[in-house]
């Protein structure tokens, strides 16, 4: 039987249990009401793990969903997300005949199980403590039998051992406060192969796996298989994932047991899988399906195209010759300002050429072999053609390719993208490329979350006898005064917008605002310091409930109000994944401005390489050199909020209990220097002699590739165990290359010798710390890498996801 918790005060369990006879007396065999959404709900048995019930989603409505019990109360499943019910007289009913039913203001049914129980017996509803919600009817042997259960209807979430199958998908929610039905599918197409696909108001796309990774009907490129259609994937508690089309994915804390899990297709089209482990309070990311984020279909409308900016993140833009059709909403895509004619259209024409851009898909028509003149000519014949995309490959064939299109749609710009795209324009508009891929006319993919709406719903009243109708009214008032609680308690906390901001934030994330006065008091009078660190000194506390912190005292704040502030803040505070250290707060009062972090018991990277007592060991290097690529990947190719990190550093590597690497510091560049930045690039020389990519020095763009050298350098300290910036003896190769530090230098020339005389350079560089007790192969493909990171040319550094998939497929080998 379910436990059904009930308001403490006898009153109510009275009245409560008096409802609850009147529902009998309907043949009811149980039921919840809306009013009571707070005591009136299920708990999972044994542990208490979920709870089933309403949640408000918006003023006046209600979902029936299932929650962690456990605050952050995630929602993992939904009733009827599509179609929230009054938060007046609403009810959820389980019927004698065993159909589970919910009702919207005591009138309509806006969802139910249609189930019917084959025996005579009551049915009942039990939540397990896996989350499932499952409806069981007892047969006339007495033998359970389920009748429907909720994992068999996923919204946005699978839970651990929660199969999707054949006839289910996930649907992402509509935005990070809106739970209804989303743009986002997570499906098995009709080949058997597990698909992300966004079916937008006018079109729809399939955006994962990559199209142009499948070769043939045998299987593919990408390793999916399309032989078995028993079409089911699961992840199991240990954080592995399999697909029965051979897609299989594990998480970065695979093979423990987790706390909480869930995989959960999120809002921006992305699917991820997120935990929180024993002693953490937190969401941490620790897989990702899609890392690149412009690849998702949908982010930005016709016409336009995404980008990812150092400044902004994710941006959607306007091609030239266009403009929004809604300046306040990107997905609608932006419309010409401009009309071609079909007449004598040779003259009127002309051709922009885009570098680096892809509209995927919506092809007119694809013409191989065909020259770029030859692609123009065929664009021009053709009334409806907006551009088209030519690409040359260097394969053995040597043809090139022209596709035709007649829309513009997932659009986006990708730096290192091989192929262009010729742009259709009238002759009168003229533009100037430079000006036009420099240019600030996006607009920022996140912050259109809006605010609740009220939703109308139809209220009608019905006769009642006396005593219900009594009894109703008394319930109703008291359910009255729990709303007007709730309205008060949601006013005060959506006071004004910082307010709603960490609001928003502490129940995603359990983020929260700390005093000056409870902080100085954690920290003693910030009597114990344990860094310092990018604009402030780290101080280690214990916060009231004993938990250990890092209290990071920011000293230098640029007349920065309190809700600037916060907004900066906040978009750290949701940047949540296993290898970055997490924020659980902040305090701005008058002229303090404090971080709040997690405690990391093993320091930072540089205390433990130059500790004395050698407790880095190969594996734990090799695995802080992986945890760091993931922290950093995330960090940059993630859509949600991308910063630059721009001070890569063994100080800001910090060590869990388990030696798991946490990047700390990141986004402080913004929040220490808003004033400072310009549209293209941070203020001038940041980060840290010795680490600092040439592109500060030689005053280039700064891009994510700035971490990658960083990086690659902080990897080479970890191999060599010698700093970048003392040590080794300078040679005349450095006096060649002036910036190049002396480790990247003494290495190279290791490697050279190593080359010209065949024999092992990597014993040669080693840290003797670590003295035999290493991977040799291993080794080397790290250091090779770590090389591959520091190149004085941006552009042949690899990308920090691509260094953390390089580093996982060989975390096994030995
Ligand atoms: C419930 O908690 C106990 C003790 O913490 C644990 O051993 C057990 O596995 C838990 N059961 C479920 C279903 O989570
Ligand atoms: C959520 O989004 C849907 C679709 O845009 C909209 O109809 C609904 O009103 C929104 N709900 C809330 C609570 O804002
Ligand atoms: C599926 O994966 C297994 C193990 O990795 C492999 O042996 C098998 O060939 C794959 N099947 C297909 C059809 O790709
Ligand atoms: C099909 O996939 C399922 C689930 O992954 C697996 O158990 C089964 O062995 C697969 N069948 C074949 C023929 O590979
Ligand atoms: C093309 O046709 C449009 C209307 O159909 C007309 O207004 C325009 O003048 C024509 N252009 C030329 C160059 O003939
Ligand atoms: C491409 O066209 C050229 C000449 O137009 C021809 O010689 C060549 O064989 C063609 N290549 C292919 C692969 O069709």
């Amino acid at each position: 039987m379910q436990k059904l918790r009930m308001a403490t005060s006898p009153l109510s369990q009275l009245l409560l249990s008096l409802i609850l006879l009147q529902n009998f007396h309907h043949s009811h065999s149980f039921s919840l009401s809306v009013e009571n959404h707070n005591e009136d709900v299920i708990v999972s048995s044994p542990n208490a793990t979920f709870t089933a019930g309403f949640y408000p989603v918006g003023e006046n409505a209600f979902c029936f969903a299932i929650w962690y019990t456990r605050p952050p109360r995630t929602v993992v499943w939904m009733a009827n997300r599509d179609q929230p019910v009054n938060g007046k007289r609403s009810t959820l009913s389980l019927l004698g005949t065993g159909n589970l039913e919910l009702t919207d203001a005591g009138q309509f049914i806006v969802w139910s199980t249609n189930t019917a129980t084959p025996s005579k017996q009551n049915p009942r509803l039990h939540l397990y403590d896996t989350g499932n919600l499952v409806l069981i009817a007892i047969l006339d042997n007495s033998e359970d039998h389920v009748l429907w259960q909720s994992f068999d209807f996923p919204t946005d979430t699978l839970l651990p051992n929660q199969p999707l199958s054949k006839s289910t998908n996930l649907v992402s929610s509509r935005s990070g406060t809106n739970y209804s039905s989303g743009h986002y599918k997570l499906f098995f197409d009709f080949e058997n192969v597990l698909r992300l696909m966004y079916q937008g108001p006018r079109v729809s796309s399939v955006y994962w796996p990559y199209a142009w990774l499948q070769s043939n009907n045998f299987g593919n490129g990408n390793g999916r298989s399309t032989f078995n259609d028993s079409r089911v994937v699961v992840l199991d508690d240990f954080g592995k994932l399999v697909s029965s089309d051979n897609f299989t994915f594990t998480t970065i804390d695979s093979g423990t047991v987790v706390l909480r899990r869930r995989l959960t297709l999120d809002h921006d089209g992305n699917a991820r899988v997120y935990s929180i482990r024993d002693g953490e309070d937190n969401w941490k990311v620790t897989g990702i399906f899609r890392p690149q984020p412009c690849f998702i279909h949908g982010i930005c409308g016709p016409n336009s195209y995404c980008s990812n900016k150092p400044t902004t993140g994710r941006t959607c833009s306007c091609l030239p010759g266009y403009r929004w059709v809604d300046s306040q909403d990107w997905s609608q895509g932006c419309e010409s300002s401009f009309q071609l004619w079909c007449n004598n259209t040779e003259k009127e024409s002309h051709f922009l050429r885009l570098p680096e851009f892809d509209f995927y898909g919506y092809d007119y028509g694809y013409y191989p072999n065909h020259t770029y003149e030859q692609c123009v000519n065929l664009c021009l014949e053709l009334c409806e053609c907006k551009g088209f995309q030519h690409s040359f490959s260097e394969k053995s064939d040597s043809t090139s390719q022209c596709y035709l299109k007649t829309q513009l749609l997932n659009g986006h710009h990708s730096p290192g993208f091989k192929g262009s795209f010729s742009l259709r324009l009238p002759l009168s508009h003229d533009y100037d490329e430079k000006a036009i891929l420099n240019n600030d006319n996006g607009l920022v993919c996140e912050g259109n979350s809006g605010g609740a709406k009220e939703l109308e719903r139809p209220y009608v009243e019905e006769k009642e006898n006396g005593s219900v109708k009594f009894m109703l009214w008394f319930a109703t008032a008291l359910g009255g005064i729990e709303i007007v609680c709730f309205f008060l308690v949601w006013c005060f906390l959506f006071r004004n917008n910082a307010d709603k901001q960490a609001y928003v934030l502490a129940a995603e994330t359990g983020f929260r605002k700390f005093s000056y006065s409870e902080l100085k008091q954690a920290t003693k009078g910030f009597s114990q310091e344990i860094g310092r660190g990018a604009g402030g000194i780290v101080y280690k506390g214990v916060l009231s409930d004993d938990q250990v912190v890092a209290i990071k005292r920011l000293h230098e704040v640029v007349n920065q109000g309190e809700s600037e502030f916060l907004a900066e803040v906040s978009i750290i505070g949701r940047l949540n994944h296993m290898n970055l250290i997490g924020m659980l707060g902040y305090c701005a009062e008058g002229k303090y401005r404090l971080l709040v972090y997690e405690y990391m018991e093993n320091g930072s990277l540089a205390q433990n390489l130059s500790s004395s007592s050698n407790v880095l060991d190969w594996n734990k290097r090799y695995n802080i050199a992986l945890g760091t690529a993931r922290g950093l990947a995330y960090l940059h190719e993630e859509c949600l909020e991308w910063v630059l990190h721009c001070d890569i550093k063994p100080q800001n590597i910090l060590l869990d209990s388990d030696y798991q690497p946490k990047v700390a510091d990141f986004g402080l560049s913004k929040l220490l220097n808003r004033n400072n930045l310009d549209n293209s690039t941070f203020s001038r020389i940041r980060g840290t002699r010795g680490y600092m990519a040439p592109e500060w020095v030689f005053n280039l763009p700064i891009t994510s590739k700035v971490d990658v050298y960083s990086y690659g350098i902080v990897v080479l300290e970890m191999i060599t165990g010698r700093s970048p910036t003392t040590g080794v003896q300078i040679t005349e190769l450095e006096a060649k290359s002036p910036h190049h530090g002396r480790l990247v230098t003494w290495v190279r020339e290791k490697r050279k010798k190593g080359s010209e005389m065949g024999s092992s350079w990597v014993d040669q560089i080693v840290d003797p710390a670590l003295g035999s007790d290493y991977d040799m192969n291993k080794m080397e493909m790290l250091a090779t890498m770590a090389l591959e990171c520091v190149e004085e040319e941006k552009d042949v550094r690899p990308s920090m996801s691509h260094v953390a998939e390089r580093l996982q497929s060989h975390e096994h080998d030995s």
